[in-house]
């Protein structure tokens, strides 16, 4: 089918979930993705954090094919192999004690909430003086089903589905304040991303993060910690909040764990873990054996061409670039992220829209999240020539745009 058709077809068929750009793409290699024209587009979104390494990886093919040789599917009533290797891997790596698989990361996120919430049971069992609310903040995203859905801030997420899971209230991003007013032995949980990603590419700051592990440990409520952007290698550790010299009671892990083919997890303390026993949650799909291969393959590849060393490096390089730029050209407010999962603020909303267009234009693929900010989370195999590239065409974007609309006009106004 050509792409008008499929766009037909789409239209006719599908659920209005998405306002896809018109391409087809139909292949990749390395950072590139390619169109059914055989044009090629450097990728700095990777499918939103998705292909970590790349397009077209070998090792990633090499497993999917061996994998699916020997066996797909086995449900969760049967033992297979993968799921103690890859649990291995990811506690060892995050510094937890147990894991569980899903499909996503917003299941992922369903799975935190619900351990969440059945530990604060065993505490209140336990004596414990301990309630059930979660403290969620500001400008958060942890996904689309019920409990994630009502953890996310902003309105437009929860509005049209309401009412939405009770007991959550949000603290301002940041602010220490507003997070001790809020925090009381009501709380059974304080949900953060270390890089806040929907949000803006927002990291948290050391005194607020510290603070929450703190109040949450003073009560024996949780600390929580969304990876599912910002975890995995991203920003240069396997997990972002070990930037920060802390260690949270679960995290949450998905988009680039399995390469590409669709995986969550759930790491937790052996404390946390107590919370569950047989029955009380499950999956059909979740850690299925060629999830479960593909990741490991991942997670060795990963560190057998030091990408988390490759990700400091060139989104150190690619963070300077940017702040070069911003000198030349004052529409770019702010530049910030760790590692590979890097934001680029600019001064309005319709120009992030079309600088995002332009470099599409230019064959590269960005995209723009909070409104304002260009955001890149490119493969981890990205080097220096790659954002030289980007920096380039952002340059001629940003010169042209500042031409066409001076200071004070109306895109920069
Ligand atoms: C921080 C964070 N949490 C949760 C999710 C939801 O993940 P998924 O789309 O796999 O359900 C996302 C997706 O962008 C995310 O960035």
């Amino acid at each position: 089918m050509k792409l008008e058709e499929i766009r037909a077809a789409e239209a006719r068929l599908l659920l209005s979930t998405y306002d896809r750009n018109p391409l087809l793409f139909v292949g990749g290699k390395d950072v590139h993705i390619i169109d059914e024209k055989g044009d090629r587009y450097l990728d700095l979104l990777s499918g939103i954090g998705v292909n970590a390494l790349g397009y077209g990886n070998a090792v990633i093919e090499e497993a999917i094919a061996r994998q699916s040789h020997a066996l797909i599917h086995t449900s969760n009533l049967y033992f297979h192999e993968g799921q103690a290797n890859l649990a291995l891997r990811l506690t060892e790596r995050a510094g937890m004690d147990r894991a569980f698989f899903c499909n996503s990361g917003t299941e992922a996120w369903e799975c935190a909430l619900k351990l969440a919430r059945a530990h604060a049971g065993i505490l209140r069992e336990e004596g414990k003086q301990i309630g059930t609310r979660f403290l969620a903040l500001e400008q958060s995203f942890h996904g689309r089903s019920y409990g994630a859905m009502s953890t996310t801030y902003k309105d437009k997420y929860r509005e049209p589905f309401a009412p939405v899971v009770p007991g959550v209230e949000f603290v301002r991003f940041n602010d220490v304040a507003d997070l001790r007013a809020k925090f009381s032995s009501d709380v059974c949980a304080i949900l953060v991303e270390a890089v806040q990603g929907e949000g803006g590419v927002r990291p948290l700051t050391q005194e607020f993060i510290a603070e929450a592990r703190a109040l949450a440990s003073s009560t024996g409520a949780l600390l929580i910690a969304d990876e599912i952007q910002c975890g995995m290698g991203r920003t240069g550790k396997w997990c972002a909040y070990q930037h920060y010299g802390i260690h949270p009671d679960i995290t949450t892990l998905a988009k680039p764990l399995a390469g590409g083919i669709p995986m969550g997890a759930v790491l937790c303390t052996e404390e946390v873990a107590r919370s569950f026993h047989a029955g009380m949650h499950g999956t059909t799909f979740g850690g299925g054996p060629l999830a479960c291969a593909v990741a490991v393959a991942v997670i060795d590849e990963m560190e057998k061409k030091n990408l988390l060393a490759n990700a400091t490096e060139v989104g150190n390089y690619f963070q300077s670039q940017l702040r070069l730029l911003a000198q030349r050209h004052p529409a770019i407010v702010d530049v910030r992220g760790k590692g590979l999962i890097i934001g680029a603020e600019l001064d309005s909303a319709e120009l992030a829209k079309l600088t995002v267009a332009e470099m599409l234009k230019r064959h590269i693929l960005i995209n723009c999240t909070s409104d304002t900010v260009l955001r890149f989370l490119p493969p981890y195999i990205l080097t220096r020539a790659h954002v030289d590239t980007a920096i380039a065409a952002l340059d001629e974007i940003f010169t042209e745009q500042a031409v066409a609309q001076p200071v004070g006009g109306q895109i920069h106004g």
